[in-house]
């Protein structure tokens, strides 16, 4: 009966997405722009893995807050576009509750608990958007931290329930939900685990013309050493279906299979991980990243027309995730039909990262710093998908009822160049005028290797300092345990003054802290850093500072 089914919708017209997306309202996302600083941003990736692509952009939402997108996924549910997202703003865990255990790095400092993100746990972002252009923060799900670590959100709906599952990743221990009534939350407290066999680690939720569910799961099971410190995992893939409810396998043997054991993975020189998986036009399709942690890498495919395979190996569609890690695909409806955004996890990189075996064992700790990268993927007359092809800009085809086509985002950039030795400036000629203003900051320790950083928090104080045209100036301090790693604005009340400059400045010696720049757009704003009295112009740059 199914496959009789999926034939007929295989044979089903679907209008190619780069013609609707010339035809019709599309929204506009920026993955990589031009770098506005020069290469002076405070944020060296490290040479084995830059970004030849462009800058990473990193988006606000409504309210002025950075858009934390890590692990970002959409989807669209009562007429909206929603998109779930961990936050690590608290730092991530390794940083709020010390090292991580059980990790085999040399003699790993052992932090005292952070404040930052009380009461503790970085949790889950659920935004919603009309446009796929302007989001707006929903909830914020932070469960406890001696319950559940949540990230990696994938929403769901069951038509059994008529509940929305949250599906949160993904420790040895298993899988964890959460349940609303609305896509947005609020999310169901604690947490559960999923119940079945084989859930744990990445997964991603396909669901099929039918309605009917699938997971697929990448579970742990051996080892394989590949220096003296480090070792290999190795996954099994799994797919299986889910019960109507969504929060349990089917748990019989004909619903449980394993797609490819970690036996055949490694005789073919494949380590895989981060899971994604979809339905489109007839077909499914699992995609996986390098097994690496925070770290970009090759993007392989397979792909059935059974959800419960057998599967077929698509081989590489990119050698380099265009400088991410997959995540995983989004279908979304359009007003042709629907859009398969597959997101790539844009982690950073810095000098100080662990290289095993000539290439990038682990990335950045900076998560907060990170973003997804979105691209619409196309596909073959086979059913295969076309190779990568990573552009900066992408267009996502919108729904019918958005009629007009949105504005094109800024693609403002990260500048963590707020150190000890190093203060950032913007000059206004004329005076800027304003009542309230609204900076975006955000702070980050240095990464020292593996899971160790330079301290949970930065050692000294964020001060803002603004001058007025009439030659008074006022300082605001904020400690660091008040200032997220991701973008979040604070308010400084100058009541009616005009500004002449605003300096960002730091006494911490252990890393810095940061602001996003926007291209510059009048001749008002002098923007760039200053070290010891000397002020270096950024003069594609200007510092957005929200004013009224
Ligand atoms: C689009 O249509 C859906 C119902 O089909 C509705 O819920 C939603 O509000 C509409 N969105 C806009 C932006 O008009
Ligand atoms: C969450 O992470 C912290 C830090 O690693 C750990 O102490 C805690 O036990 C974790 N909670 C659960 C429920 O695993
Ligand atoms: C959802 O449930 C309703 C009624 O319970 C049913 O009519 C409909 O066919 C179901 N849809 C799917 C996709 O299963
Ligand atoms: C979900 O459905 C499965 C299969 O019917 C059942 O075993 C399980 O108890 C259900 N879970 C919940 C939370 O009701
Ligand atoms: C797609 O990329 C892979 C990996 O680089 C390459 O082997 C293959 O030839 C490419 N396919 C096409 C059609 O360009
Ligand atoms: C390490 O590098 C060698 C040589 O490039 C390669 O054959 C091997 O597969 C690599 N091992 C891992 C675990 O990546
Ligand atoms: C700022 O306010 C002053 C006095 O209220 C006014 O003279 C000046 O033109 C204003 N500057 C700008 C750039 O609007
Ligand atoms: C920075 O200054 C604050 C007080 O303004 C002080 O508490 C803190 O210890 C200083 N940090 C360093 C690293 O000197
Ligand atoms: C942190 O922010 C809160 C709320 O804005 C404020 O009440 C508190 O005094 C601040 N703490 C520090 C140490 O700056
Ligand atoms: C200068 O302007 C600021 C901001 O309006 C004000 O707080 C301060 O009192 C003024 N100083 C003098 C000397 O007029």
């Amino acid at each position: 009966m199914r496959s009789l089914f999926l034939l007929a919708l295989a044979l089903a017209p679907i209008v190619s997405v780069v013609w609707s997306a010339q035809q019709h309202p599309y929204a506009t996302y920026i993955n990589f722009a031009t770098d506005i600083l020069d290469n002076d941003d405070g944020l060296t990736p490290h040479p084995l893995q830059g970004l030849p692509y462009g800058k990473p952009t990193y988006p606000l939402t409504t309210d002025g807050n950075g858009r934390e997108q890590v692990e970002a996924h959409l989807t669209y549910f009562e007429g909206k576009y929603w998109m779930h997202s961990a936050t690590w703003g608290c730092g991530g865990s390794i940083f709020v509750y010390g090292r991580v255990s059980g990790i085999n790095f040399p003699t790993p400092p052992v932090y005292p608990p952070g404040q930052y993100g009380e009461p503790g746990n970085c949790g889950i972002k659920s935004y919603s958007s009309d446009d796929f252009m302007s989001w707006t923060l929903e909830t914020f799900y932070q469960p406890s931290i001696t319950v559940a670590n949540v990230t990696k959100p994938v929403v769901r709906y069951s038509n059994a329930t008529q509940d929305y599952v949250m599906y949160m990743g993904g420790n040895s221990a298993g899988i964890y939900y959460a349940t609303s009534k609305s896509p947005g939350g609020p999310w169901s407290d604690p947490p559960q685990f999923m119940r079945g066999s084989y859930l744990n680690h990445d997964f991603d939720v396909a669901v099929g013309p039918d309605g009917t569910h699938y997971i697929v799961t990448d579970p742990f099971t051996s080892t394989e050493a590949i220096s003296a410190y480090y070792n290999m995992p190795i996954w099994d893939i799994w797919v299986q279906q889910l019960a109507p409810n969504l929060t349990s396998t089917m748990g019989t043997p004909e619903t449980t299979v394993r797609v490819r054991s970690a036996q055949s993975l490694q005789a073919q020189g494949l380590y895989l991980e981060a899971a994604g998986f979809f339905y489109y036009n007839g077909y499914w399709y699992m995609t996986f990243g390098r097994t690496c942690q925070n770290c970009a890498g090759p993007i392989y495919y397979y792909y059935s027309p059974n959800p419960l395979g057998p599967y077929t190996d698509g081989g590489f569609i990119s050698l380099d995730g265009c400088g991410g890690q997959n995540k995983g695909a989004n279908v979304l409806p359009s007003a042709q039909g629907p859009v398969v955004v597959a997101g790539n996890l844009g982690y950073r990189t810095s000098p100080s990262n662990v290289i095993v075996n000539g290439s990038i064992w682990h990335g950045d700790n900076h998560q907060a710093a990170s973003s997804t990268y979105f691209f619409p993927l196309e596909f073959n007359a086979d059913h295969t998908i076309k190779n990568y092809t990573c552009p900066a800009t992408v267009r996502i085809p919108l729904v019918a009822n958005v009629t007009t086509v949105p504005e094109p985002p800024t693609p403002y950039q990260l500048d963590c160049r707020i150190r000890g030795w190093q203060s950032i400036q913007a000059i206004y000629n004329p005076p800027k005028n304003g009542s309230t203003l609204e900076i975006p900051v955000w702070q980050r320790t240095d990464n020292l290797g593996q899971t160790t950083n330079a301290g949970p928090k930065l050692d000294g104080v964020l001060d803002v300092t603004v001058a007025f045209a009439n030659g008074s100036s006022a300082t605001f301090s904020w400690a660091s345990t008040n200032i997220s790693w991701a973008p979040s604005k604070i308010a400084i009340d100058v009541a009616g003054a005009e500004i002449s400059t605003i300096t960002l400045s730091t006494n911490s010696t252990n890393g810095c802290y940061g602001t996003l720049v926007e291209p510059t757009t009048s001749g008002q704003s002098t923007y760039g850093s200053l070290i010891q009295g000397v002020f270096k112009k950024s003069p594609k740059a200007q510092l957005f500072v929200n004013s009224f």
